[in-house]
């Protein structure tokens, strides 16, 4: 649990890694002008995570009730982009004083896949469109600038760990042990299956596991994927959500 400096400490980051100091995040209410909001807010702008302060919140929950419960494991995001929710994470693991955890920053560090257009059409469409290659440029951010973003909150240390690939070739190898918190933000089909079947079986009993794209229907399969992951292995435990798009799961304790 944290303290009020604690928590005024992780409210003041949550708004600066947001770029919600002194403006409003862009909703969906805004309609067509959403995309364009988007860009201005995060793409063009100072924010160093693209998700909204509800999934940092609930990211925040997450990692404060493993800690309190003492859950085992390191935490990781794949898919980070400019590192926020990482940054984010490294930051509630000394708001907590604790001094054991990991935390892993998982991307190839230079945006996202090309999708196959055959099995994914609208992925690949979303892929090629002129919003992922103009305004988004991918997701692209390099791992220098995500270092660089970490050494701004002196968050930088040996308890972070960069992963830096294609997740179809990097996670299978990643060199972690347990996890308590997984964190997954690809957005396409098989960003997502690769990290289900690469990280979940190292998911602690009672962990969470966040899916920010599980509602992302128009332009990425990732419900797909998850649907078809939990259904192969006989996860049944509730898809919470946190927004319209963003979903989560706690790992059962029993038969998990
Ligand atoms: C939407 S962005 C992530 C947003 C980020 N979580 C945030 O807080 O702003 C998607 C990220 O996933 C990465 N990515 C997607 N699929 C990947 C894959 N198969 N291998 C490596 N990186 C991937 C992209 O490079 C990009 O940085």
């Amino acid at each position: 649990m944290t303290g009020n400096v604690q928590d005024l400490y992780l409210e003041l980051l949550k708004a600066v890694l947001t770029n919600t100091l002194d403006s409003n995040e862009p909703v969906l209410d805004d309609g067509p002008l959403f995309i364009h909001r988007f860009t201005q807010h995060y793409i063009n702008g100072n924010a160093l995570t693209m998700v909204p302060l509800a999934r940092m919140n609930n990211l925040q929950q997450c990692v404060v009730d493993v800690i309190d419960r003492k859950i085992a494991g390191d935490f990781i995001e794949a898919g980070v982009w400019r590192g926020g929710l990482t940054i984010f994470m490294r930051a509630v693991l000394e708001a907590c004083g604790e001094t054991e955890r990991c935390v892993w920053v998982a991307d190839s560090f230079e945006g996202l896949p090309v999708p196959d257009a055959e099995k994914y059409p609208l992925e690949a469409a979303a892929h090629a469109g002129p919003v992922m290659t103009k305004s988004f440029d991918h997701f692209s951010c390099s791992l220098d600038q995500v270092k660089e973003n970490f050494s701004k909150f002196h968050l930088l240390d040996d308890r972070v760990h960069f992963i830096k690939g294609w997740f179809k070739d990097t996670l299978p190898i990643a060199p972690i042990q347990r996890l308590a918190i997984i964190r997954l933000d690809g957005d396409y089909f098989e960003s997502t299956m690769e990290g289900l079947v690469n990280l979940y079986p190292k998911l602690s009993p009672g962990g969470f596991i966040i899916i920010d794209d599980y509602g992302e229907d128009e332009w990425t399969y990732c419900r797909q994927a998850v649907d078809q992951y939990r259904a192969s292995n006989q996860i049944d435990a509730p898809l919470i959500e946190v927004d319209s798009k963003c979903f989560y799961w706690q790992k059962p304790i029993a038969n998990s």
